[in-house]
């Protein structure tokens, strides 16, 4: 029997690509699941039944799911996510927030609009949605929570000043809720992925059929990630890159600097000691539940 068996999964997002992917794992392994998705367009505008045909897939292969086709970018939509959960399922064990849309462009052309429609549905509805959910796995001191970052975030990518700084934002809340849940059992963590959907499908240069997607680079591929980051023996606070077979983990290191005497804590003694201020040559790694290591 696997051990996702009877859990209550919610993924947000799941009716295609990334979300469908972990939705449809979720199920074969016998989860009960919550496939949210609104059903738009990759710019997040519009509605449609992806969920539905999600749910009809999984209840075709003999697995147990529900569609819901609310907004994460609304608190209401949020609230009616997990509600759905509760109402059907009696609970909710998983949360992946996986919902996401983009609008590409560079900084210099992107509108407060695009700024806006994109932190909405990564940012705010992680927040949201996860805040839902949140009370329900304290109180039964068990919860694994998934937030989807990316390399866009982590590392920066061109034209994606909106979605880099929503994608980095989900380590910020990682950081926190990984803090605020470990006493009770409440596990949160990040997943950076890559994988060949309708998303990357929409940048240029990009020339694979997201509904074929080349199977060295599938959406399947990233899911073990997922399923490890929800599993009884998932660790908290850490970030997972997964894509195409390569799963390794991201971290932030820190060095220890340099202390001046605070009377001596000037500009130029900044200056004159920056060389061993920058250097990273022994710097640690840091994780938001764990003390770092000394020297
Ligand atoms: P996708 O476009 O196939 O999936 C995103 C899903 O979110 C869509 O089905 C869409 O309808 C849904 N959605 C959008 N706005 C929503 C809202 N307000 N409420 C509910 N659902 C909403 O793209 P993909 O690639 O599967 O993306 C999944 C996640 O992975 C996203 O968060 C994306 O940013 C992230 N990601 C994907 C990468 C990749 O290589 N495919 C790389 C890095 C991150």
């Amino acid at each position: 029997m696997s051990e996702f068996e009877g859990k209550v999964v919610i993924i947000t997002g799941a009716g295609g690509g990334l979300g469908r992917s972990h939705a449809l794992q979720f199920a074969s392994r016998g989860a009960k699941v919550v496939v949210n998705d609104l059903g738009g367009r990759v710019d997040g505008s519009g509605q449609g039944d992806a969920a539905d045909q999600v749910v009809a897939e999984i209840r075709a292969k003999g697995g147990t799911a529900i569609a819901n086709r609310d907004s994460v970018a609304s608190k209401e939509g949020a609230k009616a996510i997990v509600g759905a959960a509760v109402a059907e399922f009696g609970t909710v064990d998983i949360l992946v927030n996986n919902a996401g849309n983009l609008r590409d462009k560079s900084f210099k052309n992107m509108t407060p609009e695009d700024y806006d429609a994109v932190l909405d549905v990564h940012l705010r509805g992680s927040g949201y949605v996860t805040h839902a959910a949140w009370p329900i796995m304290l109180a039964k001191n068990w919860g694994r929570i998934v937030l989807t970052s990316s390399t866009s975030g982590i590392f920066g990518n061109f034209g994606q000043a909106n979605y880099g700084a929503a994608k980095m934002g989900m380590w910020g809340l990682m950081n926190v809720l990984a803090i605020e849940g470990v006493s009770k059992n409440v596990k949160v963590n990040c997943l950076s992925p890559g994988a060949a959907t309708r998303m990357t499908a929409s940048v240029p240069g990009a020339t694979f059929d997201p509904d074929a997607p080349p199977p060295d680079r599938g959406p399947d591929l990233v899911t073990p990630a997922v399923l490890y980051m929800c599993s009884e023996n998932a660790p908290t606070g850490y970030v997972i890159q997964a894509a195409g077979g390569r799963f390794s983990r991201t971290q932030i290191f820190a060095n220890e600097g340099v202390t001046l005497p605070w009377q001596e804590a000037t500009y130029e003694n900044l200056v004159a000691n920056i060389d061993k201020v920058v250097d990273m040559s022994q710097a640690v790694g840091r994780n938001p539940t764990e003390r770092p290591a000394r020297r």
